[in-house]
């Protein structure tokens, strides 16, 4: 079977800055990859090239076995809606929307028709704000909001779930309990990759890798 994911000497480069260099990598399918390195390394770019967001500009990035080099920018966008689920390192919420809303929100575009608001309630009881369910994102703590970004990316239940730094701003309590959620996801299939700079969490990966001197490698 198939990589979910699989990069083949990627690199990325900024103008004349080379950020990533023969970058190599594959998820399979049910597994869960940690990434960790310093700050400005290259993490969420990196990140953001596997989740279809960006270009590589060099090298190979299969999906599901398909090289997506040539694929026009419309069927990269409609395969990155149905493939991916991103939690960011910034929660981007939508601040006219309540917590619940925009748990909601791209479930509605994606699984149509599909009833999604029990599902999307219990994911939130379960992140511990069954009390803020119907608050915009100014009157939430960055902790809730990064929640809410997790709950909106497990609800469409993608192939592959990114996240980036998603146990900042949490408590080691509500930290423990993102983590489990993240990795149950592998139950389903999905394959996971955390940016992280929590040694604990990244230790619960099945494969872990630094992210240095613009490279990939196992840590
Ligand atoms: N659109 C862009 N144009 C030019 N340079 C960029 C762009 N996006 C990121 N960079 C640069 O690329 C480098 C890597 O950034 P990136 O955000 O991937 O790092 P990171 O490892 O995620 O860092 P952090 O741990 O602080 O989140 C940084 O030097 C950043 O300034
Ligand atoms: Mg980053």
């Amino acid at each position: 079977m198939s990589n979910l994911i699989e990069l083949r000497d990627v690199g990325k480069q900024y103008g004349e800055e080379v950020i990533l260099a023969k970058v190599s990598f594959a998820l399979a399918r049910g597994t869960a990859a940690a990434i960790t390195g310093h700050s400005g390394g290259g993490k969420t770019t990196l990140l953001s090239i596997m989740g279809l967001l960006q270009r590589a500009t060099s090298g190979t990035v299969l999906v599901d076995g398909q090289d997506i080099g040539n694929l026009a920018a419309s069927r990269l966008a409609k395969l990155r809606g149905e493939y991916v689920g991103f939690v960011f390192q910034r929660a981007r919420l939508i601040h006219s929307l309540t917590a619940l809303e925009n748990v909601i929100a791209p479930a509605w575009f994606i699984r149509k028709g599909v009833k999604v608001e029990q599902e999307a309630k219990v994911l939130l009881e379960n992140f511990g704000l069954s009390h803020r369910l119907h608050h915009k994102p100014q009157e939430l703590s960055l902790g809730q909001l990064r929640r809410i970004a997790l709950a909106r990316a497990l609800l469409l239940k993608p192939p592959v779930l990114l996240a980036d730094e998603p146990t900042n701003d949490l408590d080691p309590s509500l930290a423990a309990e993102v983590t489990e959620c993240l990795l149950a996801a592998r139950t389903g299939g999905t394959g996971v990759v955390i940016v992280t700079h929590d040694a604990g969490l990244a230790a619960r990966a099945d494969q872990t890798f630094q992210l240095a001197e613009k490279t990939l490698r196992p840590a």
